[in-house]
Parts: C-alpha cells; structure tokens; sequence
C-alpha cells in the first residue's frame, strides 16, 4: 500500500509516499481502508523528530481516520467488514490501510460524511477526556480555550457551549475570533493584541476560568493560573510555549487550583477504549443530531501531504485539515 513514511526527520518535505507492507489485524483488532486521516499538531512534531511513536508502534503518522473495515481480527464483536467508521490511532493513519484496537473504533456520526468523519476521533475524546471527564467542566462555568479556531479549540468550543459552559477563547486573528464566536463562544481575545489573564477578568466580573484548556505550556503557565477561578483546573496538553515554566505554587494554592497536563496518545489501550466509549456515549448523540459538527478546512490529496504540514504551521486554518488517500 502507499504510505507517508519520514526517512529523515525535518520540514513539510520530510514527509514521503512509500511503497509500505499493508498491515494485518492482530487479535482484537480490525483494519480500516482509509477514506480520509486527520493531520494533528502532534504529527508535525513528530515529522521534526520531536516526538516518537510509543515504542514497537508504527512509524507511519497519522492519529485518526476515517473509511470502511475491510479485515477483522479474532475476537473482535460490534465490526463486520463493511462497516463505515472513523478511529483513534496511536499511528498509521497516514496511509491506504491501518489497523487498530477494536476498541478505539466509533461508528460514522449519522449525517456526517464519510471523509469528514476523520475530524472527529482526536479533538473528541482529546476534548471529551480532559474537559468533563478529567477537569469535570459544569454548567455555568467558564471555559478558557487558548486556540479557539484550532482542530482541538473548534471543538471544545461546541462541547462546552451544548453542556450550558461559558467559552471564553484567544486566537491570533478577528477572522478566527469570529468563528470561534459562531460556534459558541462569548469571551473573544485576541491574543497578539490583548492580555487574557485582564480580558478574561473584565469579562467575568474578576471571577476568571473555572477550566482551562491549554496548548501552550511553560509560555502560558504562570498568567494561566492567574486567570484561574478559585478551584479552577488548568489542563495543559499542549507544549506549544515550550516544556519548562515557572509555578506560582501560593498563588494556585490560595485559588485551591490544580494544574494538570495529559497527552492521549500515550495512554495504554483500554484506557483510549473507554474515552472512545465515554465520547460514542455523551458525544456521538450530539452529532447525530447535528449540534455537534466537525469543522474541516481543507483536504488535501495524500501524496500532498507535505502541503498539509505546511498548512498547519503557517496556522491559516481553522478547524481541521484532512488527507485523502
Ligand atoms: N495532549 C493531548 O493528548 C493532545 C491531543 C490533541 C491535541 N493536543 C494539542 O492541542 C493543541 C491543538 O492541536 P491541533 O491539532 O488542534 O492544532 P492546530 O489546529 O494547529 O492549532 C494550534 C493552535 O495554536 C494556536 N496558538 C499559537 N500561538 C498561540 C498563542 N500564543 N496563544 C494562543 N494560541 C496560540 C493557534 O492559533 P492562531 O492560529 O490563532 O495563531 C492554533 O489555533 C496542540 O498543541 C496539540 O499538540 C494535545
């Protein structure tokens, strides 16, 4: 099968459509024909070499996609070849077949299109697992999302708005503030021109973020937990601002704050099953219905996949971009 394969770790050009062995499912697994994958911030970092598949994992990027079972392994029940679904991958997805834990498997969301469906599977349970079921986000809090137009932001957005959240975001752009607020969100900051720790407290009467969602680690740390509510949670799965910062550990201990950082990927299977089943349960319902959609900005051929990279660092986008085998 083709496959995008990084020989040399480096730029958008690293990435390069091999001839690769197709995979076979393994016991409790089934192999998906690809009809879209998803590109995550995380497979650019790991085009640059900053960030390696689990060990004995594919080398092949490519966290989530969309397409048609077209194997299943032993023991596995619910799939049939044929069925239409999207999946969460630990990798793989960059290429014409890819095989993967039946666990991790999600039906195609009724109404949502085949190669759309590949948006789904990582900004859902990403958002799903760390939003309510990690920081547990009620009705009537507030919700900080830092890269409120990115594939991650788009949704947590349109999840924190269906629960009865408040959704305060910070982009670089009025373009991107602007969809962020058609999908929901009130607070809009733009964050090259304003401070968010005083935007979000002018907003919110001084009460500030009960959660916030971060991409930026060390660089947003410290006015991270400043803008924290008392008993606010700050997740951060997101090392964008870099991997070291400076914790105002009295300031988080008066506000009986927490700080807490997670990364999906990593988490042993049965651990992605019961996000995948916690997100087919509270999440799936809610795009059916089309409250809930995904937000796709491109698509982009494949063997272009290069162009996809260079698409997402150059952060015209917003929402997803999609490859197409
Ligand atoms: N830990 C996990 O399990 C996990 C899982 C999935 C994703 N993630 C992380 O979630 C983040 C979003 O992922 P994605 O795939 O959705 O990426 P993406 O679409 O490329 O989004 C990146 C976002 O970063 C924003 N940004 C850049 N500089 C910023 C700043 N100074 N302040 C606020 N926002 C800034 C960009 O906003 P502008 O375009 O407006 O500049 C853009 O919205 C990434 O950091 C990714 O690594 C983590």
């Amino acid at each position: 099968m083709k496959a995008i394969t990084i020989p040399t770790p480096g730029g958008p050009e690293a990435l390069v459509l091999s001839d690769v062995d197709a995979p076979e499912p393994a016991a409790g697994e089934v192999r998906i024909k690809v009809a879209a994958a998803g590109v995550n911030r995380a497979d650019v970092m790991q085009r640059m070499g900053h960030y390696n598949p689990p060990p004995g994992m594919t080398e092949i990027p490519g966290l989530e996609v969309s397409g048609v079972i077209d194997a299943v392994g032993d023991d596995v029940s619910g799939w049939v070849v044929g069925d239409q679904v999207c999946a969460l991958l630990v990798g793989g997805g960059y290429a014409e077949q890819v095989t993967v834990p039946a666990g991790q498997v999600l039906p195609v969301p009724q109404g949502v299109d085949l190669v759309d469906a590949a948006a789904l599977p990582e900004v859902t349970s990403t958002v799903w697992s760390n939003v309510f079921l990690t920081a547990n986000l009620q009705p009537g809090e507030t919700l900080l999302v830092h890269g409120g137009s990115s594939g991650i932001g788009t949704m947590a957005i349109q999840l924190a708005r269906e629960v009865g959240a408040r959704v305060a975001v910070t982009a670089g752009t009025q373009d991107k503030l602007d969809v962020c607020r058609e999908l929901g969100a009130d607070i809009l900051i733009n964050y090259r021109e304003q401070d968010f720790v005083e935007e979000l407290a002018k907003a919110t009467d001084g009460h500030g973020a009960d959660v916030i969602l971060d991409n930026m680690g060390a660089k947003y740390l410290p006015r991270n937990v400043e803008a924290l509510a008392t008993a606010g949670r700050l997740v951060i799965i997101g090392l964008q601002g870099g991997v070291k910062g400076e914790l105002d550990i009295n300031t988080l201990l008066r506000k009986r704050g927490a700080v807490i950082a997670t990364s999906l990927r990593a988490r042993p299977v049965a651990e992605k099953a019961t996000i995948v089943a916690a997100v087919r349960e509270h999440v799936w319902p809610m795009v059916a219905d089309g409250r809930v959609r995904p937000i796709v900005h491109s698509r982009h051929p494949l063997a272009q996949a290069s162009a996809a990279h260079a698409e997402m660092e150059a952060s015209t986008h917003i929402g997803k971009i999609l490859l197409v085998p």
